[in-house]
């Protein structure tokens, strides 16, 4: 049985397609107070639930959701919960890495564990180790395939390119990455200075002439992005396509994406894109 919180609803709509079983029914509401509350239309006893809910903004009331969801199923009496949680926004908050600040990555996880969950399903977290956080079993997918694939799709000649990692956290999955397509690396040592500002300070490998491939696990304000592109710019790369597993495009993403010196920006759909955000692009955006 799989049923959706209200993060991505589209996303949880095609997951039933491909299963070819109905969208389980359930309703989420708002009191005047800010109180939500869950209910299911329909019995879940004994049965296998799965809830998809993406932690997309607003993300604490998509964090509430799935908990309550969580909670009512295993209420009424369901046999084993799985949530479901493709874009999972707290693997960045993975270790105190400044004085007197929560773990929130970590919470989080006990917050879904507490609630019920048996298992948690997710895909492709800021830091892999992130899976560490749960004692419940944990499947973390990855979406490498997603975007070789498509790299592949929009350039012929992809082995002729390099994977450009836009940091040295992302270098793993940018290895990974140029091992399918098959063509060379590089990476940007990147410090960041505030939420939205970033500073690229070298780039080591070879782009010159070249296509360039970025690949990250998100966009959130581009920041990163923008750097990253320049950068390889700067250093003679012939054409820029990025690609990223999560598309969240907060705050001035959508106009520094349009201003981008890129041929296209494109992203899977563990979050939910709303329309007017790929039209704010000029048809640069595209989700998979
Ligand atoms: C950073 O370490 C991540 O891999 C992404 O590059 C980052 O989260 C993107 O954030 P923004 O788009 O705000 O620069």
């Amino acid at each position: 049985m799989v049923f959706s919180g209200q993060s991505n609803t589209a996303l949880a709509e095609k997951i039933c397609q491909h299963l070819n079983i109905p969208l389980g029914r359930s309703e989420t509401q708002k009191f005047t107070n800010d109180n939500m509350i869950v209910q299911y239309s329909e019995s879940l006893r004994e049965g296998d639930v799965f809830i998809v809910q993406s932690l997309s903004t607003p993300v604490s009331d998509a964090i509430m959701e799935l908990l309550l969801m969580i909670d009512a199923a295993k209420s009424a009496s369901a046999g084993r919960v799985t949530a479901v949680i493709p874009y999972y926004s707290y693997a960045r908050s993975d270790k105190k890495d400044a004085p007197r600040i929560s773990i929130a990555g970590r919470l989080v996880a006990d917050l879904i564990q507490a609630a019920g969950a048996d298992r948690v399903l997710t895909m492709t977290l800021h830091s892999p180790q992130v899976h560490g956080f749960f004692k419940v079993p944990v499947d973390h997918l990855s979406s490498d395939v997603v975007i070789a694939d498509h790299l592949r799709a929009r350039v012929p000649d992809a082995d002729q390119g390099v994977v450009l990692a836009p940091d040295a956290g992302s270098i793993k999955r940018a290895a990974a990455i140029s091992h399918r397509l098959n063509c060379g690396l590089a990476f940007i040592d990147k410090q960041r200075v505030s939420d939205t500002a970033v500073d690229p300070r070298a780039l080591i490998g070879d782009v010159q002439g070249k296509r360039v491939f970025i690949v990250d696990d998100e966009i959130s304000t581009a920041g990163s992005l923008v750097e990253a592109v320049n950068f390889a710019k700067r250093m003679g790369a012939l054409e820029v396509y990025v690609a990223v597993t999560h598309g969240v495009y907060t705050g001035p993403a959508v106009q520094r994406i349009r201003e981008l010196d890129a041929v296209e920006v494109a992203s899977t759909n563990t979050v939910l894109v709303p329309q007017e955000k790929v039209d704010g692009t000029d048809g640069k955006l595209s989700v998979l």
